[in-house]
């Protein structure tokens, strides 16, 4: 479903000069699997997962969507995506329910599907209590879960969330881990990002662990506590970064 192949991403910056945001970075991930990006502050994940959704191009590399790809077919790979970004606006004026109205018809869903869908969406994120509430009056938590109901709307076979769960109490956490696995079970592909080590380990099926842009490691948890010998993510996490870059 996803195919990255040697992805480059540089920006300069007057201060630190050409920064590698993303440095030769190769992974795949197939339908029906959840894939999970982790690093430190820094490690390019946010970077990796713009190239991906084409809202950054790539200095170098490539990757493909379902099929497309990101450089020379971006608007076909973004009509394959639902892309969650910490940096997303809502529409202030508009309630949860209008906004998945509005993003489901830009998206070309037939009306009585999208009311359906929504209807569906709102109460497997437990949005029912806020579903007709204007965005700007709603708390953190409840504008994450209208993002992230957002990203689902049009069904798409692939989901690019970027840290789905940060800053989200518990209750509401296991709500949008819950609606990933569903996303996981109807097939989709699932490429996330995340800070919180036991989420990880819960939820994805193989992870991947990069730092200064580059690859340290990927596999399942078990290929991860082979290769390193340490048991918790949090531990594996620790004892990858301290190696030297090229390992
Ligand atoms: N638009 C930009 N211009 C210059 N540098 C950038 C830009 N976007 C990202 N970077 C740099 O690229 C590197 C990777 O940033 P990125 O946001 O991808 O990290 P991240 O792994 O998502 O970190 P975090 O966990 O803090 O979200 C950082 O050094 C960052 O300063
Ligand atoms: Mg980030």
């Amino acid at each position: 479903m996803i195919q990255v192949q040697n992805l480059c991403r540089s920006f300069e910056d007057k201060k630190r000069g050409t920064v590698k945001a993303v440095d030769n970075l190769s992974f795949s991930v197939a339908k029906g699997e959840i894939f999970g990006l982790l690093g430190p502050n820094g490690a390019g994940k946010s970077t990796a997962l713009r190239l991906i959704s084409t809202l950054l191009k790539p200095s170098s590399g490539s990757a493909t969507v379902n099929g497309f790809d990101i450089t020379t077919e971006s608007s076909d790979v973004r009509r394959q995506i639902g892309f969650l970004t910490g940096d997303m606006g809502l529409y202030a004026r508009l309630t949860p329910r209008e906004i998945l109205q509005f993003f489901g018809r830009l998206a070309e869903v037939p009306e009585e599907e999208l009311k359906r869908r929504s209807a569906d969406i709102i109460a497997r994120l437990d949005m029912r209590d806020f579903a007709d509430t204007r965005s700007d009056k709603l708390s953190s938590g409840m504008k994450q879960k209208t993002a992230i109901a957002r990203t689902l709307i049009h069904d798409p076979p692939v989901l690019i969330l970027d840290e789905p769960t940060a800053m989200l109490d518990l209750p509401t956490a296991r709500v949008i881990e819950r609606s990933i696995l569903d996303a996981k079970r109807s097939g989709k592909c699932i490429v996330y990002s995340t800070h919180i080590m036991e989420e990880a380990e819960y939820l994805c099926d193989r992870i991947a662990v990069i730092n200064h842009g580059q690859l340290k490691i990927s596999g399942t948890m078990d290929e991860l506590r082979a290769a390193t010998g340490k048991q918790r993510l949090r531990e594996i996490f620790l004892e990858l970064l301290e190696l030297p870059s090229a390992a």
